[in-house]
């Protein structure tokens, strides 16, 4: 049976819980899900090696994350079946600053067909609950792409702009104008 149908015949309720090994293979299947969406907003820059290289690399990256003490990997599962998942890193904030933790979300993602039923929404709340219990963590940062209605989401969680992300695109046209000239480097 598809994942897509296993879910909605949803036997089982609706938990949060640590990501595991034995979760890898569906947590795979999700990343390509979300990366590949990405495409709709910037082929280019979202551009995947061969998906079997991708997957495999992935999986080794998501497997180091679930035993690094430094990282948070939340899933939430209806039994044996993943409904979506978030995934970040603590690190401390430069040495200028006050001595605080910061927890950077690396990755979200919830099934399509589950998606505004409030399913991030918890794995977000028993995330703030783990760092609430830490102590010393203030601030949960994301990047996520301009043209992702995920940002609507996330606002709605609470979190507000405080930087952009630039990127500036070597050998694009775009202001070809303002090059430098010879002799001027
Ligand atoms: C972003 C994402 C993880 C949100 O998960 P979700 O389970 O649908 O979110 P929830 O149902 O818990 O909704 C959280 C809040 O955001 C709102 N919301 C959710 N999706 C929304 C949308 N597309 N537009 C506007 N608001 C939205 C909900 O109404 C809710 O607000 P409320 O608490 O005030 O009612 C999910 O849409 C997703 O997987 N997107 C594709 C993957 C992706 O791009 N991830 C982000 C990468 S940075």
């Amino acid at each position: 049976m598809s994942r897509r149908r296993k879910l909605s015949a949803g036997r089982h309720r609706l938990g949060v819980r640590r990501a595991r090994t034995g979760d890898l293979d569906q947590l795979v299947e999700m990343w390509q899900e979300l990366h590949t969406g990405h495409y709709a907003y910037d082929r280019d820059y979202y551009r995947l090696r061969p998906v079997r290289r991708a997957k495999a690399e992935i999986r080794k990256h998501f497997a180091a994350r679930m035993a690094d003490p430094d990282a948070i990997f939340l899933v939430a599962a209806r039994g044996p079946e993943l409904a979506g998942f978030l995934m970040g890193t603590l690190s401390t904030r430069p040495p200028v600053m006050p001595r605080t933790r910061r927890f950077t979300l690396d990755s979200a993602f919830v099934a399509p067909e589950l998606r505004g039923t409030g399913v991030f929404s918890k794995l977000f709340a028993r995330l703030k609950r783990i760092l609430a219990g830490l102590g010393d963590v203030k601030h949960v940062e994301l990047s996520v792409d301009v043209r992702n209605p995920a940002v609507a989401a996330y606002g709605h969680l609470g979190f507000e702009k405080l930087h952009y992300k630039m990127v500036h695109v070597l050998g694009s046209n775009r202001n070809a104008s303002e090059s430098p000239r010879p002799n001027q480097e």
